[in-house]
């Protein structure tokens, strides 16, 4: 009975063919409503227009600083592109950390620290005359007008500082820069990471036209078709859209599939309501549907001999991480229970079982739905260009991609099952996103030239 119990419970994460079809469709009635004139204004996915409208050539070329922000790592690159028969590109990073205490402080503090990390990286570099251009990879969702200014709409996963909502966050490093008075810098392009990304890959490989984040938050941008983007004016060639498909849902059309251990995670979050879909299918919130369950079952007398501990109350603790661990077949459920010890709880073998079995069913749900998004993406690409069949490559990165053992597979299998008309080649971006900041900053230098 007790099995028969946890195994309803879980049913609800499994999708069947046609509900996955389902999302797939909606997704696409989705972009439609963003890309739409008049539906724009009150849409969930809102497509945003990055004026990115090339992938790259192999002219760009020159020194570039990159920044990083808004994935597990915050990043300051130095990136020399050089063009020509030898293209190459050599980067030098540092990595800092951002406190929880900036991440969720004043606007003013967050750009103060920016500055600070940019300032440090400098001295390290010894380059701290040079007034270098600089492209910002700020993976948030911006109103862009401009290659060069974005205005944050609002801001998602761990993030939540004051005054800067409305603002244009270009605007807010220049300020940042300026207060520090030690170094100048020319902003050239505020870049979200799916660009970033998407840039970075479609270096070594023309063919990509999408990027995919499926790391700590979860987004894909592709290239549109100009005349498809009714909020930029022209019909000319193609632009990158900044898709945020992380708020898929927040209008209420996912609500038949999300579950009470959805909602309690999306009441639990920092901006309630907001960005459904990603919290069913990023690694910031897979752990948290995974202890909301956990806690449930102990409730109910079936795991852990009914205790609820201090640990199971911690939110945060199945860092993407630990899900990975415990979800690869390498380890014998021994080592599952070790884990578990590891994250202070207390597990018999029973309890491992179930609780690897919940790991995978939240996570295999995970992939099946971004699946079922980026079939929907393909396939409106496919159909922009009228073909039967189209090749497409996507740039990926990510956490949640790149460490989990079955995520990578069940998602490309999903995208297979969904898309028949479309033949996906995935590439894991190995140099992360700065590189494609680096790329269009080249490109965003060479305009200005040229328009002056
Ligand atoms: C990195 C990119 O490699 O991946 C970042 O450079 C991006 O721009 C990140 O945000 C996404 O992964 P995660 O898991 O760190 O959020
Ligand atoms: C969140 C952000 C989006 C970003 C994604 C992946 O969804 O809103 O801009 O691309 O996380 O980092």
């Amino acid at each position: 009975d007790q099995t028969r119990q946890i195994a309803q419970t879980l049913a609800e994460f499994r999708l069947s063919k046609a509900q996955l079809l389902e999302v797939k469709k909606r997704m696409r009635t989705e972009i439609e409503n963003g890309l739409g004139k008049k539906t724009h204004d009150s849409a969930t996915v809102k497509m945003l227009p990055t004026y990115v409208r090339s992938t790259p050539d192999g002219t760009e070329n020159g020194d570039f600083l990159a920044l990083d922000l808004g994935g597990t790592n915050f990043r300051v690159l130095l990136v020399k592109i050089r063009s020509g028969k030898r293209r190459t590109v050599e980067m030098h990073n540092k990595i800092y950390a951002i406190p929880t205490e900036v991440m969720q402080g004043t606007g003013e503090e967050l750009f103060d620290h920016i500055v600070h990390c940019i300032s440090d990286f400098l001295d390290y570099m010894g380059m701290k005359s040079a007034r270098l251009p600089l492209g910002f990879t700020f993976s948030f969702p911006c109103y862009q007008k401009s290659l060069d200014a974005g205005i944050l709409v609002n801001w998602t996963k761990g993030f939540k500082c004051t005054d800067c909502e409305g603002e244009d966050v270009v605007e807010l490093l220049r300020e940042g820069i300026k207060r520090k008075e030690e170094f100048d810098l020319d902003v050239v392009a505020v870049v979200n990471d799916t660009v970033g990304t998407m840039m970075t890959c479609a270096y070594e490989e023309p063919t990509c036209e999408v990027g995919l984040i499926a790391g700590t938050g979860s987004n894909a941008c592709y290239m549109e078709e100009m005349r498809n983007i009714e909020t930029v004016e022209g019909n000319e060639g193609r632009m990158c859209v900044n898709m945020e498909w992380g708020a898929f849902g927040d209008n209420g059309c996912l609500d038949d599939i999300r579950t009470q251990y959805d909602c309690a995670v999306d009441e639990n979050s920092l901006n309630e309501g907001k960005q459904r879909y990603e919290k069913m299918c990023s690694g910031m919130y897979l752990g948290e549907i995974v202890r909301n369950i956990l806690i449930d079952l102990t409730k109910r007398g079936f795991l852990f001999r009914g205790k609820i501990s201090e640990t199971l109350k911690t939110r945060g603790i199945f860092e993407t991480k630990f899900l990975s661990q415990i979800e690869s077949d390498r380890l014998a459920l021994l080592q599952v229970r070790a884990i578990l010890q590891q994250l202070g709880l207390d597990s018999t073998c029973d309890d491992s079982i179930i609780v690897k079995e919940v790991c995978s069913t939240v996570s295999r749900r995970a992939a099946q739905i971004c699946g079922a998004g980026m079939a929907g993406v393909v396939d409106k690409i496919r159909e922009n260009r009228g073909l039967d069949h189209l090749d497409v490559t996507v740039g990926v990165d990510g956490t949640l991609y790149k460490l989990h053992p079955h995520f990578s597979r069940i998602f490309h299998q999903t995208v297979k099952e969904l898309a028949p008309k479309c033949n996906v080649n995935f590439l894991l971006s190995e140099d992360g996103s700065g590189k494609g900041a680096a790329l269009i900053t080249a490109v965003g230098c060479r305009q200005r030239v040229q328009e002056a």
